[in-house]
């Protein structure tokens, strides 16, 4: 998809590696300037020369934790004295934490909320009034598939419910700032070959197969920020084909157990 981005400044969190890397380069490779987010700042640096290397983008690497308000207040004001105010936000750091509720760690439900809501509620926040202001922004969330379930899937429940919230913040978000000019698009993606999916537990290489690559998720960004002026893809759903619903990563039957 060729979608001209030449000029147009944007923050992507989570872009170390995985889907939030993926998006971070395809950008690049339309022209936009990148600031890239992750903690890590080793493979940080090093998504920042790959990028470098494979474009002639402008971009940059801020170490940040998103659960942390101070790091990202710090990440938008670095991206905007590099390049200018913000055009597009991808939100889409994330952390995953399978467990059943009653053995699942505190300190993982901690950092589900700071990472995976918290997190993309407050950077919404730190942009926002800069896109009011010049009428024109696209903030792109990395939510889940997942959220489709009812009721969410067993072993996900922290995780999925929290993605449930934030799905429901942002259409609300949507049809309260669409007089702005201000895109919100909310992604779910179903089941993706990343790091994230690999430390999920009872997957076989047969079914790793059957995982989406980033690039198809990199496709629905690229769709979102494609559409014109005046419309808005408020929600895309890409799911795994050949498996009713996620199954095998997430049991599908679950309904019916008793
Ligand atoms: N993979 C899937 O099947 C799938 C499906 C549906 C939705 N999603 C969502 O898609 C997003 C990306 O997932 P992914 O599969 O690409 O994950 P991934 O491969 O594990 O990559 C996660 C990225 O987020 C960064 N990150 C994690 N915690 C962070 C924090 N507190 N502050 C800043 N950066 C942080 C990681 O870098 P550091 O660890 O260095 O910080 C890394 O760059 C997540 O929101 C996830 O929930 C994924």
């Amino acid at each position: 998809m060729d979608v001209k981005l030449k000029g147009k400044n944007a923050i992507i969190t989570g872009a170390s590696r995985g889907i939030g890397k993926a998006v971070a380069l395809r950008l690049a490779e339309c022209g936009a300037n990148v600031v890239i987010a992750a903690r890590g700042q080793e493979s940080l640096d090093e998504t920042v020369k790959e990028i470098k290397n494979k474009t002639k983008a402008k971009i940059v690497g801020v170490s940040v934790d998103v659960g942390k308000l101070e790091d990202l207040e710090m990440l938008v004001s670095t991206a905007n004295k590099e390049f200018g105010p913000i055009d597009i936000l991808v939100n889409n750091a994330g952390v995953s934490s399978q467990y059943s509720f009653e053995k699942q760690p505190l300190e993982d439900i901690e950092k589900l909320v700071h990472t995976n809501y918290l997190g993309y509620v407050r950077l919404i926040r730190l942009v926002i009034n800069q896109m009011i202001e010049r009428k024109s922004g696209a903030i792109i969330n990395m939510v889940s598939g997942s959220t489709l379930c009812d009721p969410v899937p067993k072993t996900f429940v922290t995780y999925s419910s929290l993605k449930v919230g934030l799905r429901a913040f942002l259409k609300g978000l949507f049809w309260e700032l669409r007089d702005h000019g201000i895109k919100i698009i909310s992604i779910l993606p179903g089941v993706v070959d990343t790091d994230l999916t690999g430390k999920l537990q009872n997957i076989t290489s047969e079914q790793t197969e059957r995982l989406m690559s980033c690039e198809t998720v990199v496709d629905m960004v690229m769709f979102a920020l494609s559409v014109p002026q005046n419309a808005c893809p408020l929600e895309l759903a890409v799911i795994n084909q050949q498996t009713p619903w996620t199954k095998p990563v997430i049991d599908y039957e679950q309904k019916q157990a008793k």
